[in-house]
């Protein structure tokens, strides 16, 4: 039976897929989460076929209250280790924050916050028990950026991810177990389509646009290394240090000067 396994939520395309090849190149074998059975069965398959590890996977949903129990006992039925935890399935919700039920809000929620708690919480228990592991929350550079006038959640969940993250890794490296936020800037996956927002993504200058593959690369080596925070690319790191060093009224006043109107009340 194979040993170190690697879970990776969102698995089945974009960051999520590259990230599983990278770590399936480098010998871990491969448990992709996501919902569409058909994406997931050529995901694994492309992943086995080219780097000869075992490639599984768990059809999804996370934003079912549910979801989180059964991938745990799924892989716990089916024998598999899980050494490395990636938390990486997300999207976004383009729909004015008045115009979306609170279910969506709450589905939202679930996907890109409690499902990672409860999956990280079910599996650190037995990496505590090993002690060993390694955990990764995809999250984004929207953690540090000011708010977003249509995705008014987006940012505040990645912010608070990135806080979870650096609790997790200060409560459990001393039992060899760490926690990497990896926070993104704009890459070229489904998320934008997904999402209703290619349209912007289409006029961001393309020396802003990454690809996944190289924000993969760039995770799964700080992940490693035990990194508490990756921002990938020299591009990103600059703009969140210059986004960490502005003081917060000259940002606001920026961007009322860029976008007047966007903080005006009537
Ligand atoms: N692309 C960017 O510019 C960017 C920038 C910063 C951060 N990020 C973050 O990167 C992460 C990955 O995004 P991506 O760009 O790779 O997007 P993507 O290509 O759209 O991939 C998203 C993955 O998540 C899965 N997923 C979505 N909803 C799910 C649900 N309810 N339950 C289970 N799986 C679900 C999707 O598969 P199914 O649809 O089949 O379920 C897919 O495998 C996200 O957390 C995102 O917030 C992306």
């Amino acid at each position: 039976m194979d040993k170190n396994y690697a879970l990776i939520t969102g698995g089945s395309s974009g960051i999520g897929f590259e990230i599983a090849k990278d770590l399936a190149e480098r010998g871990y074998s491969i448990i992709l989460v996501s919902r569409n059975e058909q994406n997931l069965q050529d995901s694994c398959k492309a992943i086995a076929d080219e780097f000869s590890v075992s490639a599984d996977y768990i059809s999804s949903d996370l934003a079912n209250k549910e979801a989180v129990k059964h991938i745990y006992q799924t892989s716990k039925e089916r024998g598999y280790t899980v050494e490395i935890l990636v938390n990486n399935a997300g999207y976004g919700i383009a729909t004015p924050f008045h115009e979306t039920s609170l279910e969506d809000e709450e589905k939202f929620i679930r996907v890109l916050a409690t499902s990672v708690i409860s999956l990280t919480k079910l599996f650190v228990r037995d990496m505590v028990d090993r002690e060993s592991g390694k955990i990764m929350i995809v999250s984004s550079v929207a953690a540090f950026a000011p708010p977003s006038a249509i995705q008014v959640l987006y940012g505040p969940i990645k912010t608070f991810m990135n806080r979870f993250s650096d609790a997790l890794n200060s409560s459990y490296n001393r039992l060899g177990i760490t926690s990497t936020a990896v926070c993104p800037g704009f890459t070229v996956t489904n998320f934008h389509t997904a999402s209703n927002v290619q349209k912007m993504m289409d006029d961001v200058p393309s020396f802003m646009k990454f690809s996944a593959e190289r924000i993969a690369k760039e995770g799964v080596e700080a992940m490693l290394k035990g990194k508490v925070l990756c921002v990938p690319t020299k591009t990103y790191k600059l703009l969140v240090f210059l986004l960490k060093a502005t003081p917060y009224w000259f940002i606001r006043l920026l961007e009322n000067t860029l976008a007047p109107g966007r903080y005006k009340t009537k």
